[in-house]
């Protein structure tokens, strides 16, 4: 089996220096916070798929069923030749569109981009392996910073899935539709998975499972920290919170210190102090409505062609064409 094409655009020395200043600006403000897209070292994308797997975290096996119902209609609709993935972690629901793309003939080109050089890797290797033909070119980078610089045959067909569009703020989903609205020709597609606003129990508990993997990942943040910035929180001092908040609509990860504690981070030459209850905010994951999602995708230059859910209504998927 011939390897499959890396790009790299965020090398490890660019990821270093984003995490430096990512770092120092979150641990000097108030409320302290730490940017989401550290959890993703090869412990923490290793945990994100035992999330995926755990009985309370509904989304995956609901975006799951959405796209095995409709693969075949997505396929048939784009006819796409190249399938772009952001964020794409492990790629393993989208082997569902893989092989409807594949069975229609038109598809010549995967994409997968991630920050994760381990699950790119992984899942590169692994798609390659089992769609024979199949020009695998992966790429490291941010999808908040790199889409400019994708590959890919026209049409494309470009899936954001996993709600991931949900840890982004509603200004940073903003310019992130326009940038990827930017980067297509009129007629190329985007699918977008989105999380749906539900009872706050379900989706506290998607949060803060029973088993703490939920709890382990987000703690996790803390070893990235002390491993590439030279930290020394005590990751057991701080527990796990996850909370709704129904005005904006969206599920907080924060991680509360359980007594009060100076941390260094000798790297930085910086020194925190943190009160006993203090939090550190770590993620947003927003739940979205019809209209909204709607909305927003007119609002960045695309219209919506297909919204569907599954039975249980808890998980859409959004194809829009770019306008
Ligand atoms: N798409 C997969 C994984 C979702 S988890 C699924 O649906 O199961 C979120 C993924 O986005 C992780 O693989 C993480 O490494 C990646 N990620 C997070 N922030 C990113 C960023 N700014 N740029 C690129 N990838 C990012
Ligand atoms: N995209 C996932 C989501 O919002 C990421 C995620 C799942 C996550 N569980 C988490 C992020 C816990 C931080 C903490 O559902």
């Amino acid at each position: 089996m011939t390897e499959p094409v890396l790009d790299v655009h965020l090398t490890p020395e660019d990821a270093a220096h984003a995490l430096r200043a990512d770092v120092r600006a979150g641990l000097t403000a108030n409320p302290k916070w730490v940017s989401p897209k550290w959890f993703y070292d090869a412990t923490g994308s290793a945990l994100f798929e035992d999330i995926t797997r755990l009985p309370e975290y509904y989304p995956t096996r609901a975006e799951r069923e959405v796209l095995a119902d409709r693969a075949g209609e997505i396929a048939a609709a784009t006819g796409a030749h190249s399938l772009v993935e952001l964020g794409s972690g492990s790629s393993e629901k989208t082997r569902l569109l893989l092989s409807a793309l594949r069975e229609q003939g038109t598809l010549r080109q995967f994409v997968p981009q991630d920050v994760s050089v381990s699950a790119l890797t992984e899942a590169a290797h692994a798609i390659m392996a089992d769609y024979p033909g199949l020009r695998v070119h992966g790429v490291v980078g941010d999808f908040t910073q790199h889409l400019a610089l994708l590959p890919g045959e026209s049409p494309r067909l470009v899936a954001f899935l996993g709600g991931t569009i949900g840890n982004l703020i509603p200004e940073e989903r903003e310019k992130f539709l326009r940038t990827v609205r930017d980067v297509l020709e009129p007629g190329e597609w985007l699918l977008l998975g989105t999380d749906l606003v539900k009872d706050e129990e379900t989706l506290v508990r998607a949060y803060d499972d029973a088993q703490g993997v939920t709890a382990e990942f987000n703690r996790n943040v803390l070893k990235v920290l002390n491993r590439e910035v030279g930290g020394d929180f005590d990751v057991n001092a701080f527990e796990h919170v996850a909370l709704w908040n129904a005005e904006c609509e969206w599920i907080e990860m924060r991680l509360r210190a359980k007594r009060a504690m100076t941390v260094t981070l000798a790297g930085l030459g910086l020194t925190v102090e943190f009160k006993e209850g203090e939090e550190l905010r770590t993620e947003v994951s927003a739940k979205f409505r019809e209209d909204g999602v709607r909305r927003e995708l007119e609002d960045g230059g695309f219209s919506l062609h297909g919204w569907w859910t599954d039975a249980e209504k808890r998980f859409a998927v959004s194809l829009a064409r770019a306008v």
